[in-house]
């Protein structure tokens, strides 16, 4: 019984590590709380077999009162943070480094281990006999807290460790919470709320849900917020503690393993997660590739991260550093531009967009994030900004992450300083005063009054003459409202009807500038159907769909006359972007916008109907990720499209395969978790290369 209970728990364990930190489970669930539930009756039937590394451990423990202080045996110390967020940063570190280690000129370029910085929070984890036995916090560095009961329930961490691992040892690394968990724990919290249960909250970031979660009194309610953890430094108690220096304490017994790459490769080996875009890199010139490298995957990542932190390989040479005020010389944060930052709300706007879509935006009181200067923030909907209760006054956080445009993300309540009113939606159209109307089981207000309100008119004439539809070069913003306003443009159509006495009657309009426009009118009469559907601004309709939609029909009368039903038969083609398409083509104004504009001369080449149906990739969908060896993404993209297969923006079960290059991020994983097959930039090549 003794030893069928042991074999149990190293079999939960040993599965647990697979799912939890491979991410790569060798039984299905079922078997696995088969096998749980059998241990759990055993141990309840025979206590004295519970064990603390027992998986059942992990939850269960009763709620403490308050947190026991913990003196670390080894400081936890801090990290110098570079603030320049430009490449200097890197240079700079290199450089003290390199004078530190009293390197010459010619010396060889300093081995680094470069990691990300990940923004949770810093955790201990103390193993005796290969057993977890403590984890604390980081507290002051000198005493943190016992969060024991909760980190247990942490599925990445090892409750054992194997028998090559030494016995008694000291684990740090970071707790976390992944994107899409926090995403899901939210919506869990507010529905929560919803059904009326008192002191729950939603959580402003993931950082926040993950600390919270680490302080709770109740592991119970630990257990349910789904934390993370990765592994990044290795520690051995001093005989005697706190006898030792603080630098040379936290390189105890390290001097065995040589580097920090190697330490990272013993974590591993012994169950830790490791973040898998760690490098080993030399020179200035490898902390700057990296700290690019990581730039750019910044937001594909399934976690936050701050920056990058920069490491000296070498135990060796980290022991000869030294420290200063408890910051060790051989280490360095490097961060990236926050995504997040608190700014007021100076007013809330409606803006009604090109399908007439009403969209709160909040005024701001300009706030740089994200590596911009932001002044407006959207609120999506009023669903949205009710849940959020944003109001003309309020501190808010604000979030810009890469291209994506910045929201608001909460208020932070405390700081409201008088109750504004609550907002509500405008029940007629900011502009043209049209009834707006909300449709049952839609989130959106639309303004009703269609290409009559001028606000969906600008938006109109700017979608077609954007460089992805039919490119109008000299048609921007300013003049586009100025045009409508003047009553000189009411639809597409008349903005081919613009003659240079028209536009020498406009403010600050020179002759020269009005020569211009008139040459980019001409030059964009010339396009191509894809961009002429994709022009009209059908709603649903975007530039993927009209593809094919052209490719399908060949032509626009016969994308025009289709019913719902050959609407349909278009790859990729579902009952709403069917139903919207003939919504459009039903309105006899659009199909006169159509006929005047190929009056006015604009034109495109048609092909037969499903003429390219029979294209060697037709009917296949690829996705390109990373950056390939010699073609840009567009030319991979031209090629593939050309050869009649799609090209989708994420990896889905019904991806044929994915095109990776260099610097491939999540998409590549997903696309080894469902099995679709990865081509490099050659395995491309030959596949759209003509038979010969
Ligand atoms: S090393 C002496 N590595 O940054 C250096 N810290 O340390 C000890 N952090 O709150 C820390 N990612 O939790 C190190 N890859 C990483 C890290 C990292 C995040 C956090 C850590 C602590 C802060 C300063």
């Amino acid at each position: 019984m003794k030893d069928r209970a042991a074999h149990l728990r190293q079999l939960l364990n040993h599965h647990a590590h697979r799912y939890y930190v491979l991410d790569d489970p060798s039984i299905p669930d079922a078997e696995y709380d088969r096998l749980f539930k059998e241990l759990q009756a055993l141990e309840a039937a025979h206590p004295e077999l519970l064990s603390p590394d027992s998986p059942t451990q992990r939850v269960g423990g009763a709620p403490v009162d308050a947190f026991a202080s913990v003196r670390h045996r080894v400081p936890m110390l801090s990290i110098h943070t570079e603030t320049d967020i430009s490449d200097l940063g890197a240079q700079a570190f290199d450089q003290r480094v390199r004078k530190q280690l009293q390197l010459k000129e010619n010396d060889a370029p300093v081995e680094y281990v470069a990691e990300l910085k990940f923004d949770g929070l810093a955790i201990s984890l103390r193993y005796l006999d290969h057993v977890l036995v403590q984890a604390a916090t980081r507290g002051d560095g000198e005493t943190g807290e016992d969060v024991t009961h909760n980190i247990r329930t942490i599925g990445q961490i090892p409750l054992r460790l194997p028998p090559q691992a030494p016995a008694e040892l000291e684990v740090r690394g970071e707790v976390y919470m992944r994107r899409n968990d926090f995403e899901a724990l939210n919506i869990r919290q507010r529905e929560r709320i919803a059904a009326g249960a008192k002191n729950e909250k939603t959580f402003v970031n993931p950082r926040n849900a993950a600390a919270g979660a680490v302080r709770q009194l109740d592991p119970q309610i630990a257990a349910q917020r789904p934390l993370s953890f990765f592994a990044y430094a290795l520690h051995f108690h001093p005989q005697e503690p706190q006898s030792l220096p603080p630098l040379e304490a936290t390189l105890w017994g390290l001097q065995h393993y040589g580097t920090q790459a190697k330490v990272l490769q013993c974590l591993k080996a012994w169950g830790f997660a490791v973040a898998e875009e760690t490098q080993t890199v030399t020179g200035a010139k490898g902390l700057v590739q990296f700290h690019q490298h990581i730039a750019g995957l910044r937001d594909q990542l399934p976690f936050d991260i701050d920056g990058v932190v920069y490491k000296v390989n070498r135990i060796d040479q980290q022991a000869q550093m030294g420290m200063v005020s408890r910051e060790p010389r051989w280490a360095v944060a490097h961060k990236y531009p926050a995504q997040e930052e608190l700014t007021t709300v100076l007013a809330i706007d409606v803006q009604v967009g090109r399908t007439g879509k009403l969209t709160p935006v909040a005024k701001l009181d300009p706030v740089f994030v994200g590596g911009v200067t932001v002044t407006n923030a959207t609120l999506h909907n009023e669903d949205e900004a009710r849940r959020k209760d944003v109001r003309v006054g309020d501190t808010v956080v604000v979030r810009r992450a890469g291209d994506v445009i910045p929201e608001v993300v909460s208020v932070v309540m405390e700081k409201r300083l008088h109750e504004a009113a609550i907002f509500t939606m405008p029940k007629l159209c900011p502009v043209c005063a049209s009834a707006a109307v909300r449709e049952e089981g839609e989130a959106d207000y639309r303004c009703t009054g269609g290409l009559f309100c001028s606000a969906q008119q600008k938006q109109a004439v700017l979608h077609f003459a954007q460089r992805r539809a039919v490119e109008i070069e000299d048609l921007g913003e300013k003049l586009v409202d100025q045009l409508v306003d003047a009553g000189l443009v009411k639809t597409l159509a008349d903005v081919y009807k613009l003659g240079f006495s028209h536009l020498a009657t406009l403010d600050r309009m020179a002759e020269k500038s009005a020569n211009n426009l008139l040459a980019s009118l001409e030059r964009s009469k010339s396009t191509t159907l894809p961009r002429f559907v994709f022009g009209l601004g059908i709603r649903h309709v975007g530039e993927a769909t009209a593809k094919d939609l052209a490719r399908h029909f060949g032509g626009i009368d016969a994308i025009m006359d289709a019913s719902v039903e050959q609407l349909l038969q278009v790859h990729d083609v579902g009952p709403v972007v069917a139903q919207s398409l003939r919504t459009f083509f039903d309105q006899a104004h659009n199909r006169e916008v159509v006929e005047q504009l190929r009056a006015c001369g604009v034109h495109w080449q048609e092909s037969d109907p499903q003429g390219r149906l029979d294209l060697p990739l037709s009917g296949h969908t690829y996705v390109i990720t990373g950056t390939l060896p010699t073609l840009s993404r567009e030319q991979a993209q031209a090629l593939l499209e050309e050869a009649g297969a799609k090209v989708a923006g994420s990896v889905s079960k019904k991806t044929t395969a994915v095109v990776a290059g260099e610097a491939a991020g999540s998409k590549l994983e997903k696309a080894a978790a469902l099995g679709i097959p990865v081509l490099d930039e050659a395995g491309l090549l030959a596949l759209v290369k003509p038979a010969t």
